[in-house]
């Protein structure tokens, strides 16, 4: 794809100018659009193109109390409309999932035999990683490529968000309804609706603390490294 300079400008300002709202009108989201948000979620990529994650979009009442509940009581995912649940999928790798190969190779995307060597490729490859333990990391990476496009997509649509991870697993699983999966996490809550409260960008680190040349270190020293996801302000 040929990309032209306003449209360059476009993604530039949308990703500028989108901020994390804790604070939402109660307007639902038409169900169109929020259909249309979540597809746009799937498109980002995945490892292998295993889509190792799942969104579970919750709307109703019962649930969102119960996610607020699981949030400790932060105000987002009880005045948003809506809230999305990010669900990892450490097993993936494992499992059969042939639709994939067969969209791959339908689509003439894959040929013939990379989609055919595929499932065993991933079982391979995922044989470190779970010697690591570190499926779960996998899956949450799938996840969170996904969340990143849709708190875009929903911000270029009018919409706003707040990525969150102050929430008690155990909790929300149940207000999801997979308490007893060993194998699904949940990697993010996303608050999704009307924006009521303005926020300012409150920075970034210098680039030159946080952009390396080459190796990583080339930075110049005495930066002080901080948390940065905890702003005045926010609830924990
Ligand atoms: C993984 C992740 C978890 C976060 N968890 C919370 C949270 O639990 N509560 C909250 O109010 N904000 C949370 N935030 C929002 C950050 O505080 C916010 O992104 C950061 O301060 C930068 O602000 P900005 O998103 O407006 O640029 C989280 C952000 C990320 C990326």
């Amino acid at each position: 794809m040929k990309s032209s300079p306003p449209e360059r400008a476009v993604v530039s300002r949308v990703i500028r100018s989108r901020r994390s709202i804790r604070h939402y009108r109660p307007d639902p989201v038409p169900p169109a659009l929020l259909q249309e948000l979540v597809d746009l979620a799937l498109e980002a990529p995945s490892s292998f193109n295993l889509q190792a994650r799942s969104i579970v979009v919750v709307t109703d009442e019962p649930g969102r109390a119960a996610l607020a509940e699981a949030t400790s009581g932060q105000p987002h995912p009880r005045e948003a409309p809506v809230t999305l649940v990010f669900v990892a999928e450490s097993g993936a790798w494992s499992e059969d999932r042939d639709d994939i190969w067969e969209r791959a190779r339908c689509g003439g995307a894959w040929p013939e035999p990379f989609a055919a060597a595929s499932p065993a490729d991933v079982r391979a490859f995922y044989t470190d990683p779970r010697r690591r333990g570190l499926e779960r990391e996998y899956a949450v990476k799938d996840a969170m490529i996904a969340a990143s496009f849709l708190m875009i997509a929903a911000h270029a649509a009018g919409l706003a968000t707040s990525p969150m991870n102050g929430w008690d697993e155990t909790e929300v699983k149940k207000a999801i309804g997979i308490s007893d999966r060993d194998d699904l996490h949940i990697a993010l809550l996303l608050p999704l609706g009307r924006p009521a409260e303005t926020r300012l960008h409150p920075g970034r680190r210098d680039r030159s603390l946080t952009v390396h040349r080459e190796t990583y270190g080339s930075t110049p020293h005495g930066a002080r490294a901080g948390r940065r996801d905890q702003v005045p302000g926010e609830a924990k």
